[in-house]
This record gives C-alpha cells, sequence and structure tokens, in this order.
C-alpha cells in the first residue's frame, strides 16, 4: 500500500528521482511522472498495463507553458485554453521534439492539458518539469476519483498518493484536437459540448472508431467495472432480469430496490458526475450479481455520463 498525504515538497522530491506519485486533478487522479523523461514515462506504461500506442497526457502549471512543448497552435485553440484552462480540457497540438516519443505514442500531436486542482498546480509550480499523467487505475478500468481508488489498485505501483479529496468534476477531461484547423472532439468530459461551442462556434464531434482509434479512450469498452453492466429503462430491465440479483444505478429516482446507488436525487448532472465512477466501483463491491444503469438526461454533461455509462456496459 502506499502512503497516502498532503506532502507537496515529498512529491515534488520524488518525481524528481524519477518516482510516481498519484496527483489529485479536478476531474480524476492521476498516475504522475516527469514527461520530459522516458524513464519515468516507462514506468507509467507498465504501473498501468497500458499499451504503448496509447498516449499519454501532458500537464502544465499555466496556459502559458504550452508554448513550450507544442507549436503553430490554432487560434481556436488559443481560445479554448483562455476560457477553461486551468479545467477540465485537454488540447492535442503539435508537439514539439522536447517531448520524448514515448509520451505521444510516436504520434505527431501531443495532448496537453492546465488542470485545476490547488495541490496539483502547487506541486507543478514548483517543479522544473511538466507532468505526463493517465488517469491513475490499471488499463480500461473505472478512474479514480478519491485516493483510496488510486491505493486500492495502483497502491504497490506508486511511490506516494498526494491527497486533494474526491475530485470534484469527476470525469475525465474532454479531449479536443484540430484537423484543417476545425475543432474535433474526441472525447465528451468535463467542459461541455455546448461551453466548447459556446467558445469557438459549431465543432464535430468524432467519438467512435472501433478499430485502430485516435485515442484509446473511444475503445468501446473502456471504463469497464468489474461486473456486467446493463443500460436501459429501470422498470423494464428490472422486469427482464427478474431472477437475478441486481443492483440499481439510477440517475435521481428511487426504484426500491435492495441495492440501489443514486446518482444526484436533485438531478443534478453536475453532482451525477461526480458521483460516477465511485458509483461504479460501489456497485462492484456489492453483493449483487449484474448492475442495472438507466442513462441521464442527453444534455450538458449528460452527454459525457451516457458515454461512459455506454462503454461500461459494452462487451468486454
Ligand atoms: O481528465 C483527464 O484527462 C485525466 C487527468 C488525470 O488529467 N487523464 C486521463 O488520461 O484521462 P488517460 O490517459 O486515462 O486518457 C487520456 C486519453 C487517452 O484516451 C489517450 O489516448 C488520449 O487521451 N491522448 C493523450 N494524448 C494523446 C495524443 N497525443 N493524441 C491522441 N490522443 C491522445
Ligand atoms: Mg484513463
Amino acid at each position: 500500500m502506499a502512503e497516502i498525504g498532503t506532502d507537496i515538497q515529498k512529491s515534488k522530491a520524488l518525481l524528481e528521482q524519477g518516482e510516481l506519485v498519484a496527483i489529485p486533478t479536478e476531474t480524476v487522479y492521476g498516475l504522475a511522472g516527469n514527461a520530459l523523461d522516458s524513464a519515468a514515462v516507462a514506468k507509467i506504461f507498465s504501473a498501468k498495463k497500458r499499451p504503448s500506442f496509447d498516449p499519454i497526457i501532458v500537464h502544465i502549471a499555466a496556459p502559458e507553458h504550452a508554448e513550450n512543448y507544442a507549436e503553430n497552435i490554432p487560434q481556436q485553440a488559443r481560445k479554448l485554453a483562455e476560457c477553461f484552462w486551468p479545467g477540465p480540457l485537454t488540447l492535442l497540438l503539435n508537439r514539439k521534439n522536447i517531448i520524448p516519443d514515448l509520451v505521444t505514442a510516436g504520434l505527431s500531436r501531443v495532448g496537453i492539458r492546465c488542470p485545476d486542482h490547488p495541490l496539483t498546480l502547487e506541486l507543478l509550480t514548483q517543479l522544473k518539469f511538466p507532468l505526463a499523467a493517465p488517469s491513475a487505475n490499471p488499463f480500461g478500468f473505472v478512474s479514480p476519483t478519491k485516493p483510496e481508488h488510486v491505493n486500492d489498485q495502483l497502491g504497490n505501483q506508486v511511490a506516494y498518493i498526494l491527497n486533494g479529496g474526491t475530485c470534484k468534476v469527476g470525469i475525465e477531461s474532454t479531449i479536443v484536437g484540430f484537423e484543417n484547423d476545425e475543432a474535433v472532439i474526441y472525447r465528451l468530459g468535463g467542459i461541455s459540448v455546448e461551453r466548447i461551442e459556446s467558445a469557438i462556434g459549431k465543432v464535430k464531434v468524432q467519438l467512435h472508431s472501433t478499430s485502430n482509434p485516435k485515442t484509446p479512450g473511444q475503445l468501446k469498452s473502456h471504463y469497464a467495472p468489474g461486473k456486467k453492466v446493463m443500460l436501459g429503462d429501470i422498470p423494464s430491465l428490472k422486469a427482464q432480469f427478474a431472477n437475478v440479483k441486481v443492483g440499481i444505478l439510477a440517475f435521481s429516482s428511487d426504484y426500491h430496490t435492495e441495492h440501489q446507488i443514486t446518482l444526484s436525487k436533485t438531478g443534478s448532472l453536475e453532482e451525477a458526475a461526480q458521483n460516477l465512477f465511485a458509483a461504479l466501483r460501489a456497485m462492484d463491491k456489492m453483493p449483487v450479481d449484474l448492475i442495472l444503469a438507466e442513462p441521464v438526461p442527453d444534455i450538458g454533461l449528460g452527454k459525457a455520463i451516457n458515454d461512459r455509462l455506454r462503454r461500461a456496459a459494452a462487451e468486454h
């Protein structure tokens, strides 16, 4: 098990020695290492059992640092950074050579994000290098939103877990890239499509490409918990699986079942996003054989929540 604490100096010292530290962000916990040190980045891949074709996001202390790692930054990217950084937005930008091949899996673009969490921003400000950090979970599993989630699964792989409490957004960053200077959303996340469009106008959303995905977060069965998840109308599913021990993952309703978790009693999509991954983990530990989940309203953060629910429900 790893040590969990709030010691920024200790985190800094470990990262400077090429070790891995789990860091809190507003979206999910990250498994961080020195982004400019290939040996440290290699440790991230092996700790997560992550295939080497899956590139890693680089976290920076301040928006203006993007210039150090990327070039030919499109005007729309600048606008998005201005509107949403620090925050749950990752921009895919043409990389500079200072970024090791391992970080980008050999691709010409690097994913850059300025996260919005006071402890991690303080840590990044004190470091002389940016942090490569994927979500701190084994590859293909649900992302961690609390320090204990990291400890449960990667406690033996990480030198220290910087405790920043429960992640306030709860789902991963929105990933935006540019094709012929046209913005494309590759992963739905903490900044809604509506908010992106209010900043730069209409954008293309391109999520599913099952073979050879541009970003593996697009793999269909990503974000899966251990148990089988069925997504649909709860009363119909309950009737269909009347003889199975089911757990219910509800948006706001009460279905009067012994094993139910409600994402937001008040029907808030923000609250539902914050609770989603912890709820999937908790359901996995309940004495049930099947998880029944219902889609949430498909607006704002609801689109990203539904995306994660669909992937959790996909065959794996
Ligand atoms: O909110 C987040 O983005 C969290 C926190 C820790 O920052 N990070 C995160 O990282 O979710 P990860 O590795 O679990 O998911 C990042 C996704 C992956 O699907 C990866 O393929 C894609 O971003 N990605 C990263 N760099 C990329 C690049 N250069 N080109 C294309 N896709 C990239
Ligand atoms: Mg991940």
